[in-house]
């Protein structure tokens, strides 16, 4: 017997939400984003499991070795460059595209001796005032890129800051900024995130950058995942490991912090902060058991968490739960403990692990 904490990734539902990109950005080729372990769904994995993509978006070297290691030989671009001139032999060794954001970047480019041409997207700050060089910068930052020995393919790239809101005026203006910038200057163009792909058609460009709406979480505030048609890929399980019953007035995990009303059975499932599930989960917090509603009750601990299984009373050591996924979105989850699914999904821990279905 093994714990039985574990996330069951359905590649059916990754293929249908890479198709709604393609639906959704028809023209536009798609940098799959698998930063982070593919947002906790397993860099590898994932990266096979999305055969259309074009290119794959990671933040580190690390993690684009993992790639090419495992034999991926598609395009892989360095979401933040080299953190180092020290990288750039393995950047350029392994085929590796790379953003470059920083005038030291540029420094470090225009001092390597590069073994074969290296491509470059250039990315330009249009608003959201993280990474980017500002747009009056970036003529003569492209002529500095243009006189590197051995270069690649330029391209531009941008983020968005308020995409997930269709009523914010930001958006808009930084789709002004990434045209006037780049009118007079002539390379292959990325701006859209998940958002962007769904409601903001102008951000389209050459590229679109997905990340979350291929693992079927919902990009756009106010909408579910459901409404937009996209399908969860991560269903985080686990079982009873124990199902006591508990007097009226018995005082429930850390801190006592529930009390039984009644006399009645509380389940105990092997999950818990240590595995990623949010700590700050409150009472109330949906789960399924055997696949119908239960609630989580008092404090969510390392390893697991204690269920009001009141509507269950069949119940036994042995029954599945479902913490999110399929028949409990993530969005849901993560709304009722203060966060959002991007963190829930990135911070499946390892020792959860992670099973692959067609
Ligand atoms: C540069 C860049 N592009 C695209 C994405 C994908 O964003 P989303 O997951 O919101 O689609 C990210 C994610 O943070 C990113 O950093």
């Amino acid at each position: 017997m093994t714990r039985p904490a574990r996330a069951l990734i359905c590649l059916a539902a990754l293929q249908h939400n890479f198709n709604r990109v393609k639906e959704s950005a028809p023209a536009s080729q798609v940098m799959a984003i698998i930063k982070a372990n593919a947002y906790g769904h397993g860099l590898v994995h994932i990266a096979r499991g999305l055969p259309q993509a074009d290119a794959f978006g990671v933040a580190c070297l690390d993690e684009a070795i993992s790639l090419r290691e495992a034999g991926l030989g598609r395009p892989i671009v360095l979401l933040e460059g080299p953190f180092g001139a020290d990288e750039l032999p393995l950047i350029n060794g392994y085929c590796l595209d790379v953003v470059i954001h920083t005038a030291e970047q540029v420094e470090i480019l225009e001092q390597a001796q590069l073994q074969r041409p290296l491509n470059v997207w250039l990315k330009v700050d249009t608003g959201m005032h993280r990474l980017g060089f500002e747009p009056a910068a970036v003529p003569g930052i492209v002529r500095r890129l243009g006189a590197i020995g051995n270069p690649g393919e330029l391209r531009f790239l941008s983020h968005l800051a308020c995409a997930d809101d269709t009523a914010d005026a930001t958006t808009g203006q930084q789709l002004d900024v990434f045209h006037a910038v780049l009118q007079e200057l002539s390379g292959a163009r990325s701006l859209a995130n998940s958002a962007g792909v769904l409601a903001w058609p102008d951000s389209h460009f050459d590229w679109v950058r997905p990340g979350i709406m291929l693992y079927g979480s919902s990009p756009l505030s106010g909408r579910t995942a459901a409404e937009l048609d996209l399908q969860p890929v991560m269903t985080l399980e686990s079982e009873l490991i124990a199902v006591n019953t508990c007097p009226a007035g018995a005082r429930v995990g850390y801190g006592g912090d529930w009390e039984c009303p009644e006399t009645m059975p509380v389940g105990i499932a092997a999950i818990g902060y240590g595995d990623g599930y949010p700590r700050h989960a409150p009472t109330g917090m949906p789960v399924l058991v055997n696949g119908r509603p239960a609630a989580l009750v008092g404090r969510v601990s390392m390893d697991m968490v204690c269920l009001d299984l009141r509507s269950h009373p069949e119940a036994a050591v042995g029954d599945m739960v479902t913490l999110w996924g399929e028949g409990l979105p993530v969005d849901e989850v993560a709304e009722k403990a203060g966060t959002i699914a991007y963190e829930l999904l990135c911070g499946i821990s390892r020792r959860v692990g992670l099973d692959y279905i067609e």
